[in-house]
């Protein structure tokens, strides 16, 4: 495992980006998997009506979607920051090839945003199924773009001075590779599993038995959808990768995630006969994602690693963490730290005594 020859420093800010992408993730998986339900109900509802069980699935969804982006963007700072410390040099020439392409996620998550808002509003329910249908639609294709930049970036930031060179004289703005869309597909199809357990802690106290069999067929599809797209994935995947996949403390990983994945449709399996939820079932759900999503983030890792080695980007990214984490300002970082707690402290508090007045 590449990670365990790291210098202490390295690792310390590796071990900061996993957690932190991991924070990231799972808030990313309720707006993705969210949207896709969302929308797929909405697109059904043009042609039927649908029972009282995806309705309310649907309402706690839509209810929550424009927070659920707020924690997810927020949640993407912290990563964001130690890519910078680790990998910086790969991670900005992508952003600079890309460009205006990669600087459009920014417009595209503001309309996003007010689109949620529309989404719940008392005065889209008073136009036509149609209407809901295309916001709902534009809402999704909107996440699929912001992922998919995610993921074209995170190729391109892979690939050698050569390739860069090539698609900068080409002026594209699209890096295209045979591993792109089985790679999104695995982020998109696998961020349903999450959020059935999401929301299945969400509408535990009122969940009727066809409620807890519409999130577990959810949460099945997504796990059933990740292994075919992984498989997918793993085919368009380079040699060197699989070989290395193949190495055992890598491969732990595979059987890590497989077991993780193989506990929650377990839970979900049982939940769907006995049309409840017990909390000891939610929690084994839980827990098999709480095993399969740190796994599959370190394995991403391997891919990068693999990548960086064969273009000669490693060491030098190694040697430049190692530079930045000299320059000091742990005290300026430990400020803003307590600074920052205690303002989001203070607005805890604030939010939880207007509600307790409220009620
Ligand atoms: C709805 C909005 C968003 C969606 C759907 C989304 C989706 C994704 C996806 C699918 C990935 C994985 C890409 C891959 O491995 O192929 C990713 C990674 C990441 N996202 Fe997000 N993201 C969103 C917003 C953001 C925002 C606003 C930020 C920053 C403030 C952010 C920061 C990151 C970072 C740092 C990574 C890791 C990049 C890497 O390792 O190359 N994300 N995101």
């Amino acid at each position: 495992m590449f990670a365990l020859d790291l210098p202490a420093d390295n690792l310390l800010y590796l071990v900061l980006y996993l957690v932190t992408l991991m924070l990231h993730v799972v808030a990313m998986n309720y707006v993705v998997g969210g949207a896709m339900v969302v929308a797929g109900a909405t697109v059904y509802r043009v042609v039927g009506n649908y029972c009282d069980a995806t309705r309310s699935i649907v309402a706690v969804i839509k209810d929550w979607l424009p927070l659920a982006l707020g924690v997810t963007i927020t949640l993407g700072v912290a990563p964001i920051l130690f890519i910078q410390l680790l990998y910086k040099h790969a991670f900005y020439t992508a952003n600079l090839l890309l460009f205006h392409r990669w600087m459009a996620i920014l417009p595209v998550l503001i309309i996003a945003f007010y689109l949620l808002y529309l989404q719940k509003s008392a005065w889209i329910e008073r136009r036509s199924q149609l209407v809901r249908a295309l916001v709902a639609l534009g809402v999704l294709a909107m996440f699929l773009f912001v992922a998919w930049s995610w993921s074209e970036n995170h190729l391109l930031s892979l690939a050698s001075q050569q390739e860069w060179t090539e698609h900068y004289a080409a002026g594209r703005m699209w890096y295209e590779t045979p591993e792109t869309l089985p790679r999104l597909l695995l982020w998109m199809i696998g961020s349903l599993s999450t959020l059935s357990v999401l929301v299945a802690w969400q509408l535990r106290g009122s969940a009727s038995s066809t409620t807890v069999r519409r999130l577990a067929l959810v949460g099945l599809s997504g796990a059933v959808g990740s292994v075919l797209a992984a498989g997918w994935y793993w085919a368009a995947l380079p040699e060197a990768v699989r070989t290395a996949i193949a190495e055992p403390a890598n491969l732990s990983l595979v059987i890590g995630g497989g077991v993780g994945l193989a506990v929650f449709v377990a839970a979900w399996v049982q939940m769907a006969r006995s049309g409840r939820m017990p909390a000891m079932l939610l929690w084994l759900a839980t827990g098999g994602m709480a095993i399969a999503i740190p796994c599959a983030t370190l394995l991403r890792e391997v891919r990068r690693y693999v990548a960086l080695v064969e273009v000669g980007h490693w060491q030098p990214a190694v040697e430049a963490t190692q530079d930045s984490a000299q320059l000091g300002g742990f005290g300026v970082f430990l400020l803003f730290f307590v600074l920052n707690a205690a303002a989001i402290a203070w607005v805890l508090r604030r939010v939880a005594q207007q509600l307790q007045h409220n009620a």
